[in-house]
């Protein structure tokens, strides 16, 4: 058994997850800096688990609890969600422990089943529904398609606590636990907002609302990625409602990929004629910025420009994953135009102009598309698209 340890939350709640130093891919989106699984342990009368670990963090998970308790005296287990991240553990979990049940909601049932082997022991719970398990009071609400069908969250009365599962979460593997202790948070949050929340932001609304309805006293947010919200409760929520939004900013970000540099020039024309006219220019080339930072940059813009040459009679492949990754994040309320460059058709840039097309981004004019390498009058035409964006973004905060 390894020795590892617990760390204490409140009074009554340990945190006893599993720290991934090494991940640097999470379904797409790069973690630079590695996340946590985190995983709680609730010491009323009787234990309680809520929620586990990815499936070969599942020893250190049950060693930090063996630190507190025997893991045999835990009756019950509250799975929140069912991706492998937090479930993985889970039959592991349930060898070891041997809990009478296992709390889900009914998507929780349904994906636990589809995914993980074994007699898991499931017994569902009601959007809604209020348990006392050993003394201590539980509420467990529905946050469907947050991010996935089965995902709740629960709300531990006793001490004002919710356990948030994905959401206010970020990747970030850090030696402390407290967003306190880890106060350059918030590219994280944001970067996790924008590759993993943006398509469901308007049940982030729908959801905080409901929420706030209920009047739960929060006093801690214990998300299953992250840091464990303490100090800036209403710093994240107030950063999530806002992101919901997804409201234009006087910003446009401007990624493309090339060959021979054409659409390079074509590029920094753009982003020339949005400095000129008073906008921020966020030029990323694909070379130098991975999918998961042009999802960050783009929550908070306003204009999307994508380029990139024609190859083989289709799109510079690096540009095709960017533009369909975009696309599934739905980032809505965005001006821009496509862009590019070709030798004998312009079948790359006009891929990219249908699929913005199709993303909803409205065009602020003409694609720039340049036969080999752009004329005075290609780079004049980006340039224009520059300014003209900034024209239309002025009215928008930074
Ligand atoms: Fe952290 Fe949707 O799993």
């Amino acid at each position: 058994m390894l020795n590892l340890k617990a760390v204490k939350i409140t009074e009554k709640v340990w945190w006893v997850g599993a720290i991934d130093w090494n991940l640097r891919d999470f379904h797409g989106y790069t973690t630079n800096r590695g996340s946590t699984y985190n995983a709680y342990l609730v010491m009323g009368e009787e234990p309680v688990l809520i929620d586990a670990v990815k499936d070969h963090f599942a020893d250190e998970m049950l060693a930090r609890i063996a630190s507190v308790v025997d893991p045999r005296k835990i009756k019950t287990i509250i799975s929140n969600h069912s991706e492998l991240d937090h479930a993985g553990a889970l039959p592991r979990a349930i060898a070891e422990i041997n809990p009478d049940r296992v709390l889900c909601s009914v998507m929780g049932e349904v994906a636990l089943k589809a995914q993980l082997r074994g007699d898991l022991k499931l017994h569902t719970v009601k959007d809604g529904e209020t348990m006392d398990i050993g003394g201590m009071k539980f509420t467990f609400l529905e946050a469907r398609m947050l991010h996935w069908p089965d995902s709740m969250v629960t709300f531990l009365h006793n001490e004002g606590m919710l356990f948030s599962n994905d959401i206010f979460g970020m990747h970030l593997a850090h030696s402390k636990r407290f967003d306190d202790e880890t106060p350059d948070w918030r590219y994280e949050a944001a970067t996790y907002y924008a590759n993993i929340i943006t398509p469901y932001s308007n049940i982030v609304t729908s959801f905080l609302t409901k929420f706030k309805a209920k009047n739960l006293p929060v006093k801690v947010i214990a998300p299953d990625h992250g840091p464990i919200w303490r100090k800036d409760v209403s710093t994240i929520v107030s950063l999530y409602e806002k992101w919901a939004q997804l409201k234009p900013y006087n910003k446009g970000v401007i990624v493309y990929d090339t060959m021979w540099e054409s659409t390079t020039m074509i590029a920094n024309a753009i982003a020339d004629g949005l400095v000129e006219g008073g906008s921020i220019a966020k030029v990323m080339p694909l070379k130098a910025n991975h999918r998961s930072e042009v999802a960050y940059e783009v929550l908070e813009a306003g204009a999307l420009f994508i380029g990139g040459p024609t190859l083989n009679k289709q799109i510079f492949p690096p540009v095709a994953d960017v533009t369909i990754y975009l696309k599934g994040l739905n980032r809505k309320n965005l001006i821009g135009a496509a862009f590019g460059s070709y030798g004998w058709t312009p079948d790359g840039p006009n891929w990219i102009e249908t699929q913005m097309k199709e993303m909803g981004i409205r065009p602020v004019g003409s694609t720039v598309k340049c036969k080999y390498m752009p004329t005075a009058a290609d780079l004049d035409a980006a340039r224009k698209l520059g300014l003209e964006t900034a024209a239309q973004l002025k009215q928008y905060d930074r």
